[in-house]
């Protein structure tokens, strides 16, 4: 779904754009071009940041909400959901002034900064492209279900937006492809790119993935990587939902929209793995996997369990298990041998991050919260006239996970370029809440075809 362009290169947009980049505009000339008032006394009218968020869900508000405090000048300026009902539950989220001191809604004192009239509250399934074109933002925070990335990733970029945009980037192959074009394009156009790969943002798994990369421990041999977790929500059909609707409301489960919990949640894991790794091509990899526990219409077509096995040109291997069940035991953690030692991390636990061999270690250091490290570091790069850009490994972790999931559906295993130059194109037959959306078939190993 999804482009639409024509007021995006108006010479008003590149200006605040420019300014946006360079902080160059001198004082009140912006707040005159914009022509409205500062909605917030003492700071400068051209000191403002227009956020547009695309997606009111859980995480789009709490990235609402770091955008906010991580630059005093971030207002939030417009919304976008394909439901109107989670816009209104997110302004009142974040207007509620509740600040629960864990960055999940906004703090009081950010809470005047959220200005979204109706004209910038967009709904429906193409609303993303309505903010993008007419909600006169200049940075937007994608936040749907992955399936829309890509298209709200190249409509932002082309319309000259700097952009946060939540993982994992795609749900198939020609998704990531477009994606990787997509960073290219933000490097040209000196427009900030920044991903929720979070742990790339977390001060422990800096500290120790540097480390190692830094050859204190010598060559990685191999990596595990858990992700046990219990299954994320559902939500019964309402009678007045077209099954439109019913999946979109429901989209963790479904294929085509979450891409499966390979991809939509232990894409976090492989991304770790993918980190570690240098960000370099595996040669192949083979994926177990299942749907034991899933039943009802809610749970679509996502399996509930998976074990990869990622196999590199050196002969390194790293293992990644995930898994949705109830009542089972659960973590979230990596393992990585080296020539000279290991290295163990636990994300929920970071002071059990350590290093033990040729070099004994561990983590003492702050752990700021990495989802608002990500703003702190957008936002301080936008101000600066910086270019971030995590193009390099949000595409290629993606394309790992897609590729874990396309071994465990076919039985087969799969190297790199196969799947990156696969045919498999989620896409529904047409993006409206009357179309039909793709049946959710659940696949089985050895019958589906890897296209
Ligand atoms: N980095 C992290 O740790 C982390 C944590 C949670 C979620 N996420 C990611 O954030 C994204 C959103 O997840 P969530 O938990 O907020 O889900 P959510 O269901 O709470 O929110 C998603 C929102 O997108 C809306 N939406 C659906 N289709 C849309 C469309 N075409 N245009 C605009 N809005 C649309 C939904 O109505 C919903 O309100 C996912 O990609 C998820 O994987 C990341």
């Amino acid at each position: 779904m999804i482009e639409s362009s024509e007021q995006r290169e108006s010479g008003q947009d590149v200006s605040r754009r420019d300014f946006v980049r360079t902080g160059a505009v001198a004082l009140g000339g912006l707040g005159a071009m914009m022509g409205v008032p500062s909605v917030w006394g003492s700071l400068r009218a051209d000191d403002r940041i227009r956020v547009g968020l695309i997606g009111c869900g859980g995480r789009g508000t709490g990235a609402a909400a770091q955008a906010l405090a991580a630059d005093k000048g971030v207002i939030l300026w417009a919304l976008a959901d394909a439901f109107q009902d989670r816009i209104d539950g997110c302004l009142g989220q974040l207007t509620a002034a509740a600040d629960t001191g864990d960055g999940s809604v906004a703090a009081p004192e950010h809470a005047a900064r959220v200005t979204v009239p109706k004209e910038r509250q967009f709904s429906g399934i193409d609303c993303g492209e309505k903010l993008i074109a007419k909600g006169e933002v200049d940075v937007v925070l994608l936040c749907t279900p992955p399936h829309f990335r890509p298209m709200h990733l190249r409509a932002a970029l082309e319309a000259g937006k700097h952009v946060f945009c939540e993982k994992p980037m795609a749900v198939d192959a020609s998704g990531v492809r477009s994606v990787i074009e997509s960073a290219k394009l933000a490097r040209d156009r000196k427009l900030n790119l920044v991903s929720g790969f979070c742990w790339r943002y977390s001060s422990p798994e800096r500290a120790v993935y540097g480390k190692i990369l830094g050859g204190e421990l010598g060559p990685v041999r191999s990596v595990h990587a858990t992700y046990h977790t219990s299954p994320v929500w559902t939500r019964k059909r309402q009678p007045n939902w077209t099954e439109m609707e019913f999946q979109l409301r429901n989209w963790v489960h479904f294929l085509w929209l979450g891409g499966d919990h390979i991809v939509e949640q232990a894409c976090h894991s492989i991304d770790k793995i993918n980190w570690v790794m240098g960000n370099r091509k595996f040669a192949r990899v083979t994926c177990l996997g299942g749907r034991d526990l899933r039943e009802g219409e809610e749970f679509g077509n996502a399996y509930d369990h998976f074990s990869a096995i990622y196999e590199y040109e050196d002969g390194a291997r790293a293992f990644l298990t995930c898994r949705q069940m109830n009542h089972c035991s659960n973590e979230n953690k990596d393992w990585v041998a080296c020539e000279g030692g290991h290295a163990f991390i636990n994300g929920w636990a970071p002071p059990e991050t350590k290093l033990t061999g040729r070099v004994n270690w561990s983590y003492s250091g702050p752990t700021p919260n990495m989802y608002q490290v990500e703003h702190d570091e957008l936002f301080r790069a936008i101000r600066a006239g910086n270019v971030l850009n995590d193009g390099d490994f949000m595409g290629q972790s993606t394309l790992m996970a897609i590729a874990g999931r396309e071994a465990a559906y076919s039985g087969q295993s799969l190297t790199f370029d196969q799947v990156y130059n696969s045919k498999q194109s989620l896409v529904p037959e047409r993006y409206a809440m009357d179309a039909s959306p793709p049946a959710p078939t659940v696949p089985f190993p050895g019958k589906y075809t890897f296209a």
